[in-house]
């Protein structure tokens, strides 16, 4: 048997994505919505699963984080104050034959991809999607869809202050839905218009936000690699001052070498004071710290890791990828699929299978599908499958990355054992039946 870490092509992963309800193209019936994704119910697990993982490293593994949960919906003067309404813009170019558009910034050739046409000169176009409140669409009505959750962290800056009685340094982190009206999209789950992301404001004392952006980036990047994610598909880039944000003073991205080539997945950010500082002048509530050593009020700095959450699951999906060439029970060489995810990302922590439907075994079986299910191991799916042969059920499960198979055989039912078999190595291990459940806890937290 050999082993190797696949080099998947994005193809293969949509396919599988979508064959087996991770993820489907929205609005499918309809011819589907451009580049907006719909996660299905193995996908809504894993995607929760990156989710919980992230908070309980970033904020419960933690004692200087807390959380917060802000609108997407905010006041006009946030983006105005913030520089997004303004400057939160990509130069667009246009086709002056076929009308395609695209980032200026992204063209290798100033010739239009689709047709050879001529291209327009570059316009700045703002990526803020708006909408209306309330049931007249004018301009007072007008607001965004927010393009980032940051801005909710630093306007609540003041309330989580006194709410919480932090000292400097301490972070807020937040998870939610943005949105951007990006020019281009695509790469199935990696440039959309709706996404989320997982972002923290790190906010530490002036002097000190040089050390605390290396630390940042170290501990972002000891997340992936912890949950498995491969280093050497991993690399950081540092931005060059020309393609800095408005409110930057330094960032370092950390890329995965997608399917087809390096993406940024996370940023991290220097953001200065600059936010606070917007905030205070335009809205004119003083968002500062008071040092008790000093008898001084401060602006904070502020660290900003910010990850993408479907990229950060695109990235799961295609490391974890395998292809192995086995034999099969009938001495057949076949190729094997599994997901190699960690056992904490993984949406089917485990599967139980009765040998057959034979209707001895079915009783005992989902006896113990329950007693495992109650039991709350890690704390997600266990799932009962009964369908096809156990070799398809095996692979079906390898397939999705379930850790941990229990087959219930006719011997179960006089020796009180069944059988767990791994994923990764296919051993296959008899436990008493009274023994599972701590075993199972026992494998799956390493
Ligand atoms: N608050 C900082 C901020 O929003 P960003 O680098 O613009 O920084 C953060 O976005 C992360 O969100 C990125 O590193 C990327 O993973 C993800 N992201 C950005 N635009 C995206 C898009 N159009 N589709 C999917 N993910 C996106």
């Amino acid at each position: 048997m050999t082993a190797s870490s696949t080099t998947v092509d994005l193809g293969t992963l949509v396919s599988l994505c979508k064959r087996r309800g991770f993820i489907f193209q929205s609005s499918e019936i309809y011819g589907g919505l451009a580049s907006t994704w719909d996660y299905g119910p193995l996908g809504v697990e894993l995607k929760n699963n990156v989710k919980n993982t992230w908070w309980k490293a970033m904020v419960w593994g933690r004692s200087d984080m807390v959380g917060l949960d802000a609108a997407i919906l905010m006041h006009t003067n946030v983006w105005k104050a913030s520089g997004h309404a303004e400057r939160f813009n990509d130069p667009l170019v246009e086709c002056k034959e076929c009308n395609s558009r695209f980032r200026a910034d992204e063209l290798d050739d100033q010739i239009c991809s689709n047709c050879g046409g001529e291209l327009s000169e570059p316009r700045e176009f703002n990526q803020m999607l708006q909408t209306h409140l309330g049931p007249v669409q004018d301009d007072t009505s007008l607001t965004y869809l927010r393009p980032e959750t940051a801005q909710g962290i630093f306007v609540n800056f003041g309330n989580v202050l006194t709410a919480t009685r932090r000292k400097l340094p301490f972070g807020i982190a937040q998870i939610g839905k943005s949105f951007r009206n990006e020019i281009t999209t695509g790469s199935f789950t990696f440039r959309t218009r709706e996404f989320e992301i997982m972002e923290l404001e790190f906010f530490v004392r002036p002097g000190e936000d040089d050390e605390w952006h290396e630390r940042w980036v170290k501990d972002c990047m000891a997340w992936y690699t912890d949950l498995g994610m491969s280093a050497e598909r991993l690399q950081l880039r540092v931005h060059d001052p020309k393609e800095l944000a408005h409110y930057a003073k330094a960032t370092t991205d950390i890329e995965y070498q997608y399917p087809w080539g390096w993406g940024e997945m996370q940023g991290i950010a220097n953001r200065t004071d600059y936010d606070l500082k917007a905030h205070s002048e335009a809205s004119g509530e003083s968002l500062t710290f008071f040092d008790d050593d000093t008898k001084e009020h401060i602006t904070p700095y502020v660290i900003e890791p910010s990850a993408g959450v479907d990229r950060t699951v695109l990235a799961f999906l295609a490391d974890a990828y395998t292809e192995e060439e086995t034999i099969s029970a009938k001495g057949k060489s076949e190729t094997r699929v599994l997901l190699k995810l960690h056992p904490e990302l993984a949406p089917i922590k485990v599967a139980i299978l009765p040998l057959s439907r034979n209707e001895k075994l079915a009783p005992l079986a989902k006896e113990i599908h329950h007693a495992v299910q109650s039991s709350g191991v890690m704390g997600g799916l266990v799932q009962y499958d009964d369908a096809q042969s156990i070799g398809r059920r095996y692979r079906r499960q390898d397939e999705v990355g379930t850790p941990l198979c229990v087959t219930v055989d006719f011997d179960s039912l006089d020796d009180d054992a069944v059988t767990i078999r791994d994923r990764d190595t296919m051993a296959q291990d008899r436990v008493k039946i009274d023994d599972l459940v701590d075993e199972l806890k026992k494998r799956l937290n390493g």
